[in-house]
């Protein structure tokens, strides 16, 4: 950890461990869609960073596309009422459809964007989230591809923020304390 980023902050997944991990997820993910016709979604912004180091693992012809949305909650809290802020940009039609997520913390986003996805057409659509946090589910949401498992902890890096900080860092943490 770097600078004075690291104040506050305990490390929870290190960029070592989240890198082995995402290697097993973009094989499984290459054996799976051998011969198929595939899109992954990133959702923005979390899963920027996931997401470019997944593909970075598949080994097959794919493309990319990604969705952008707000959340009418506050920064560490999310209300499941959500808006679309960036669409996908192309059709989903005779493709199957991989999403990736950072977190998964109520369910609600996800549930959402699941339900929106379908509608557009995939052949199939699987969820594919790097963190999940199952004690705070709300909704049932399939998880078909996961990361890691944590605690009911608010945590920031690669990838994701809170108040659009921290999301540089190469090591997952806790937020043990909000530093200014
Ligand atoms: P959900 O709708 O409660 O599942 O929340 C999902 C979204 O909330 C994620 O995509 C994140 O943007 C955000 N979120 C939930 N938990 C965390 C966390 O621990 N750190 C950073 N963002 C989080």
């Amino acid at each position: 950890m770097h600078g004075t980023q690291k104040e506050g902050l305990e490390v929870l997944l290190p960029a070592k461990e989240i890198a082995g991990r995402v290697e097993i997820l973009g094989r499984r993910i290459t054996l799976d869609y051998e011969n198929k016709p595939l899109i992954l979604i990133g959702i923005l912004k979390g899963a920027f960073m996931f997401l470019a180091d997944l593909i970075r693992k598949i080994d097959l012809p794919m493309s990319v596309d990604f969705m952008a949305l707000s959340s009418y909650g506050n920064s560490t809290k999310s209300s499941g009422v959500v808006r679309i802020i960036k669409d996908l940009d192309y059709s989903l039609e005779g493709h199957h459809v991989v999403v990736v997520e950072d977190i998964v913390d109520t369910g609600l986003t996800l549930n959402y964007i699941y339900g929106h996805i379908k509608s557009r057409g995939a052949l199939s659509v699987k969820i594919c989230s790097l963190l999940d946090k199952p004690g705070r589910r709300q909704v049932a949401v399939p998880l078909h591809y996961k990361g890691f498992e944590i605690p009911d902890e608010f945590v920031v890096g690669y990838g994701l923020d809170v108040d659009e900080k921290y999301r540089n860092l190469p090591d997952i943490c806790k937020l043990v304390r909000a530093s200014e």
